[in-house]
């Protein structure tokens, strides 16, 4: 068992374990994001440099640190690596730089994207991204395209992860797109405009990061942060039925596979929950379902805005500050806050 610092956290992790999975052992706190690297899918990862970090001790027995950045997804650690993510301000400055050219071609179209509120790329361009780009030539521009008649793929906001090429290479059973040309000219396209008809296609745009990948059925119903996840499951011959739908009142405007905290898939048994077509696209209402509860969403995430309710902490910060103010005067501190009855979601 090597172990392993990062960010001065040592652990104990099995043999072949990269940095990235280290560190997510760890946590959070520690742990790289991620643009392409996919636990779920084999091969992932490798693409987009999001997840780079300073090895400033390759090992125990040849203690040299590594020359330059190295890929966490695709590194292994060795016995007594010392690592460096959030610690390391030259890798602050590198992410950066990757945010830069991720953004080159990327547009920045996040007030009327789908995606917003739930986009990988737009939370990493908040954390680690600049308030310009020295990129002075035109972006590249590609018409929309449908793949299938659920799935549109708008080629502009791809950042060529290769996820969805992973997805429906590794859980549909007849692949029929993947990235053509190289360099500049690369796009995600179908072999001579295929559709990708296939029970499990839809999971291509739950793996996508950004919003080139969107549901149909769902695109321009709502902000994500206007509806309510809620888990919900049900006995399907073709899944494992176990999604989240998202709901505006009592209409449910899209189902989704669930996410872990890295915006993965979750996993069941030792299996990953893909969804298939017919639980995505067909069972859109509530007696389609048992409901589970509420999904736990991130505080951080703005999907979670107006959604946590009575935070315990809050709560009896407010009551003692309720307990100053002189008789009949209220607080009023967020929606609900202090409304008993109003429990944390
Ligand atoms: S369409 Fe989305 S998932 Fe596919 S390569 Fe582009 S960004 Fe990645
Ligand atoms: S997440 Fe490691 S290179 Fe993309």
């Amino acid at each position: 068992m090597p172990k392993v610092t990062i960010d001065g956290v040592t652990i104990e992790v099995p043999n072949g374990t990269t940095i990235l999975e280290a560190a997510r052992m760890i946590g959070p706190e520690v742990a790289p994001p991620t643009m392409c690297y996919y636990s779920k899918l084999k091969t992932s990862g490798g693409y987009c440099r999001t997840c780079l970090v300073k090895v400033s001790q390759g090992s125990e027995k040849d203690p040299r640190p590594m020359p330059k950045p190295v890929a966490s997804c695709r590194t292994q650690v060795m016995d007594g690596m010392v690592v460096e993510n959030n610690t390391s301000q030259e890798i602050q400055e590198a992410r950066a730089g990757v945010v830069e050219f991720l953004l080159v071609n990327h547009p920045l179209d996040c007030p009327v994207c789908d995606q917003a509120g739930e986009c990988h790329l737009q939370d990493l361009g908040y954390e680690h991204g600049k308030s310009e780009t020295r990129f002075e030539f035109p972006r590249r521009e590609f018409e929309r395209k449908d793949i299938g008649d659920k799935i549109q793929l708008h080629m502009n906001r791809c950042i060529l992860c290769y996820r969805c090429v992973k997805t429906a290479d590794q859980v549909t059973d007849c692949r029929v797109h993947g990235v053509m040309n190289r360099g500049e000219v690369a796009e995600i396209s179908t072999y001579i405009e295929k559709s990708i008809d296939n029970d499990f296609s839809g999971n291509v745009i739950d793996v996508c990061p950004v919003g080139a990948l969107t549901d149909k059925t769902f695109r321009f119903q709502s902000r994500v942060w206007f509806t309510k996840p809620v888990d919900a499951h049900r006995d399907c011959d073709k899944c494992c039925g176990k999604v989240r739908l998202w709901y505006k009142g009592n209409e449910v405007l899209r189902v989704t596979a669930r996410k872990d905290q890295w915006g993965e898939v979750e996993s069941y048994d030792g299996k990953t929950g893909w969804i298939c077509n017919t639980c995505r696209f067909d069972k859109k209402t509530t007696a389609d379902w048992t409901i589970d509860g509420p999904s736990k969403i991130s505080r951080h995430s703005v999907i979670s805005a107006n959604h946590y309710n009575s935070l315990k902490a809050l709560k009896s910060t407010l009551d003692r500050q309720k307990d100053a103010l002189p008789h009949g005067e209220k607080v009023t501190l967020g929606h609900g806050a202090l409304d008993p009855n109003n429990e944390s979601k």
